[in-house]
């Protein structure tokens, strides 16, 4: 553990614990070369987590929806090995090798941090190199962050064999904790179909998890994602949630926030779409109304997309068609509807492309966090069963 580590939540702690105790009982062993796989989809906000407690608590109580096929897999391979004293020093360093990287490099320090604090205490020769790649484009207002480290978790609970030695129970917590612990938003991707993030008031309080929220059966979304810019933030989301804290609208939005929650929970729970889609769109506005509003400030919502959206809100209207949009951190517009509303959808986005200068992406459900030979056949087959849900895919 590093100085500036916060105590682990006691959750995971005791988890951690259990990582001491089959080491020393041999039942994990590591060795050079050892490896883990692992594969999770990112996902779209519809209550969002913005403004964060010390070590990665979200401030907020937050819910989403996974993006089955918008997925982060990836691999990692031990460095070092197992003495048998378990005190030798560490002879590596961790590495990665993204996509589109020629040669692997050393691990950034949050994500050196991060694996430093998973082998802490238990098994701290231990190092590792992460290869990692996304099957949807970096940078397009498809949190990377949320896949990347749920399924980075996902990959060092494969190799660890978690499957063995936790129960269903205690794997859900700790991918979601450990996810939680470089990006908050990944606790959520660690959760197949729609997660809920209960955050609690204190920073401190430990059972702040992410969730399953049960949805009305037959409540099926459809998402897609006009992309109209691709170009790097200018404020990573890491910054934004400590600029958030300097916007006077921040304690506004947080005044209502588990009133809101709560509503969306019932309604997702209830299938009730119109509740639904009008709190996440007053959940957007409120997010970049503290972003506009930050020190420093975020301008996602600009003047293209502002106008895009009063377009797809005005024939939304008139069509009365069950859709609607969310913007995350970035300027690139969701859209979020019924089966029912693709006509309607597609028309939409084939108008706004029509002039050049912007795509659509098409995400959907799909499987949360999967270690080991599970992620593989994720993978391998190409989310056959996902197709069913990705219902603006053109024909
Ligand atoms: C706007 O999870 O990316 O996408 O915890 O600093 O990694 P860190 O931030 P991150 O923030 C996500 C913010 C958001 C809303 C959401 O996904 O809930």
């Amino acid at each position: 553990m590093t100085p500036t580590d916060s105590p682990l939540p006691a959750s995971l702690s005791a988890l951690q614990d259990r990582l001491r105790d089959l080491r020393a009982q041999g039942q994990i062993l590591l060795q050079n070369g050892d490896r883990g796989f692992g594969t999770a989809p990112s996902n779209i906000a519809l209550i969002k987590y913005w403004g964060k407690h010390s070590d990665q608590q979200p401030q907020n109580s937050n819910l989403s929806l996974n993006l089955g096929s918008f997925r982060a897999t990836t691999e990692v391979v031990v460095r070092g090995r197992f003495y048998p004293q378990g005190s030798a020093p560490a002879l590596h360093s961790n590495t990665v090798l993204f996509a589109g990287m020629t040669e692997p490099a050393p691990a950034d320090r949050k994500l050196d941090r991060w694996i430093s604090r998973v082998f802490a205490d238990w098994a701290s020769e231990i190092r590792m190199h992460v290869r990692s790649e996304n099957n949807f484009p970096s940078a397009c207002g498809v949190a990377s962050s949320a896949a990347g480290y749920a399924a980075l978790a996902a990959a060092v609970a494969d190799l660890l064999q978690l499957e063995r030695h936790f129960s269903a129970t205690e794997l859900q917590t700790w991918l979601t904790e450990w996810a939680r612990l470089g990006s908050g938003s990944a606790a959520r991707s660690a959760i197949p179909g729609a997660a809920e993030f209960v955050a609690w008031e204190r920073d401190d309080v430990d059972g702040s998890f992410a969730h399953p929220v049960p949805a009305s059966p037959g409540f099926e979304l459809g998402h897609c994602l006009l992309v109209l810019d691709t170009s790097p933030k200018s404020v990573s989301s890491s910054e934004g949630h400590e600029a958030a804290r300097h916007s006077p609208f921040f304690a506004v939005r947080a005044a209502g926030m588990e009133r809101r929650f709560r509503a969306m929970c019932a309604a997702v729970a209830a299938g009730d779409f119109s509740t639904v889609a009008t709190l996440a769109e007053e959940d957007a506005f409120a997010i970049h109304a503290i972003m506009q509003t930050s020190e420093p400030a975020s301008r996602h919502l600009d003047s293209r997309n502002s106008q895009i959206i009063a377009r797809f809100v005005a024939g939304r209207d008139q069509a009365r068609v069950p859709a609607f949009w969310t913007l995350d951190a970035g300027p690139n517009v969701h859209i979020l509807f019924l089966r029912e509303a693709l006509p309607f959808v597609r028309d939409f986005l084939a108008r706004e492309c029509a002039g050049g200068g912007a795509s659509v992406l098409w995400g959907g459900k799909g499987p949360g966090a999967l270690p080991g030979s599970r992620a593989r056949a994720v993978v391998h087959t190409d989310l056959p069963d996902d197709r069913a849900f990705r219902m603006g895919e053109p024909a």
